[in-house]
C-alpha cells in the first residue's frame, strides 16, 4: 500500500499505538509483530523518504523514530500490564472460604522439658549455662575429677573409648565440664551444665548407654555445705512444689567430700509413689557434695582460698517420672506417635 500522504499516515499509526489496549499475550503478539516484528508496518513508511523532498527528509527520518519509540515504549507498558493482570488473576483465583492447610505444631522432647525447666531454676539465682564437648579426654572426665587410675568407672566395661585410643572417649558424665570451665575460668564460678553422656551399659527399660545429666558447680570464697543444702531445698521446691520435703544421705564420688545423694518425698499415699519409691516415699534426684580440695587443686584453683559445691542430676528419671514413661527406650526410638503426645506441654 502507498499512501498518499506518508506523514498523516505516520500520525494515524501513533494513534493507533496509543490507543493500543492488549487483553492477553497473544494480543501482546501481535501487537509486537504488527509495529517491531520483522515486516512491521513502519519499514515501508521509511522506505517512502525517497519521495520526500529533500529540505524535509531530516523532518520525516525524525517523525518515523518517533514512530518506533512510540512503539517500543507502548509495548513495555503492555507487557507490564499484562503480567500483572495475570498475577492478578492467579491472586483472585484464591477462595479464602476454604479451611486453612492444617498447620503442623512440633513439640518439645520430654527429656528437654524437664532439662529446659531445671535450667530456668537455677538461672533465677544466678547459675549460667555452659556448654561442652560430648568427647572428652581422659583427663577432664577423670583424671582431674580425682578419679583414680584403678576406678572401675574406667574399664571398658562402662567407658566408650574411641577406636584405637586410651585416651579420648565419649565422657561418662557431665561432670567433665567442671574440669573444663575451672581450668579456663577464675572463681567465683556458678555454672550448671546440662548435655548428653554415654555408658557403656546393656540397654534395658530401666537403663540406656546414652541418657542426660545437669551439671551444677558453685565456686567461691567461704561456700559451705549449708549453701549447698539451701541451694538444693530451693531447686527441690521450684521443682516438685512449694511443700517439698528433702533428705541428704552420705554417699561416695571421687570428686567431692563430703559426698550425698539427695532423695525427695513423694509420700506414699497412691500406687504410683509407692512404685516409684520403693514403698519408701523418698526418690533419688541427684548427687551432690562440696567439691574435693584436690579437684580444686588440679584445675589450678587455691584450695586454701576458694571452696565449693557441686550436683549432678539425671534428666531422664525424672522426665519418666513426670510423663509416666514406662520405658527409658521410648525417649531415644523417635517414634512421633510417642513424641507428638507432649506437643500440648510447654
Ligand atoms: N557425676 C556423677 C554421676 O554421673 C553425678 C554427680 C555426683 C555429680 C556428685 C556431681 C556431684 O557434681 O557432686 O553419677
Amino acid at each position: 500500500m502507498m499512501a498518499d500522504n506518508p506523514w498523516k499516515e505516520i500520525e494515524d499509526y501513533i494513534s493507533e499505538i496509543n490507543n493500543s489496549v492488549c487483553e492477553d499475550a497473544a494480543a501482546l503478539e501481535t501487537f509486537r509483530i504488527r509495529f517491531l516484528g520483522s515486516k512491521n508496518v513502519v519499514k515501508p513508511i521509511f522506505g517512502q523518504i525517497r519521495n520526500i523532498e529533500n529540505e524535509r527528509k531530516k523532518e520525516f527520518g525524525q517523525k518515523v523514530n518517533e514512530l518506533k519509540s512510540v512503539a517500543e515504549a507502548k509495548y513495555a507498558e503492555l507487557e507490564i500490564a499484562i503480567k500483572q493482570s495475570t498475577k492478578s488473576a492467579a491472586t483472585q483465583n484464591i477462595d479464602l472460604s476454604l479451611p486453612a492447610e492444617p498447620f503442623k505444631q512440633g513439640s518439645r522432647h520430654p527429656v528437654s522439658l524437664v532439662m529446659n525447666r531445671i535450667i530456668d531454676i537455677f538461672e533465677k539465682i544466678g547459675f549460667v549455662t555452659a556448654e561442652e564437648r560430648e568427647i572428652e579426654d581422659d583427663w577432664h572426665n577423670f583424671t582431674a575429677m580425682n578419679t583414680p587410675d584403678d576406678h572401675p568407672a574406667r574399664d571398658m566395661q562402662d567407658t566408650f573409648y574411641l577406636k584405637d585410643s586410651v585416651n579420648y572417649l565419649l565422657r561418662t558424665h557431665t561432670s567433665s565440664v567442671q574440669s573444663r570451665v575451672m581450668t579456663s575460668q577464675e572463681p567465683p564460678i556458678r555454672i550448671i551444665a546440662p548435655g548428653r553422656v554415654y555408658r557403656n551399659e546393656t540397654i534395658s527399660a530401666r537403663s540406656h548407654c546414652q541418657f542426660h545429666q545437669v551439671e551444677g558447680l558453685f565456686i567461691d570464697e567461704n561456700v559451705s555445705f549449708a549453701d549447698m543444702k539451701q541451694t538444693l531445698l530451693y531447686f527441690a521446691r521450684e521443682m516438685y512444689g512449694p511443700e517439698t520435703k528433702i533428705r541428704l544421705r552420705p554417699s561416695y564420688f571421687p570428686f567431692t567430700e563430703p559426698s550425698a545423694e539427695m532423695d525427695v518425698f513423694m509420700g506414699t499415699a497412691d500406687e504410683k509413689s509407692r512404685k516409684l519409691t520403693k514403698g519408701t516415699g523418698w526418690l533419688e534426684v541427684l548427687g551432690c557434695g562440696m567439691v574435693d580440695p584436690n579437684v580444686l587443686e588440679n584445675c589450678n584453683i587455691d584450695s586454701k582460698k576458694y571452696s565449693g559445691f557441686a550436683f549432678g542430676i539425671g534428666i531422664e528419671r525424672s522426665a519418666m517420672q513426670k510423663y509416666d514413661i514406662g520405658d527409658i527406650r521410648w525417649l531415644f526410638e523417635n517414634d512421633v506417635r510417642f513424641l507428638k503426645q507432649f506437643s500440648t506441654v510447654i
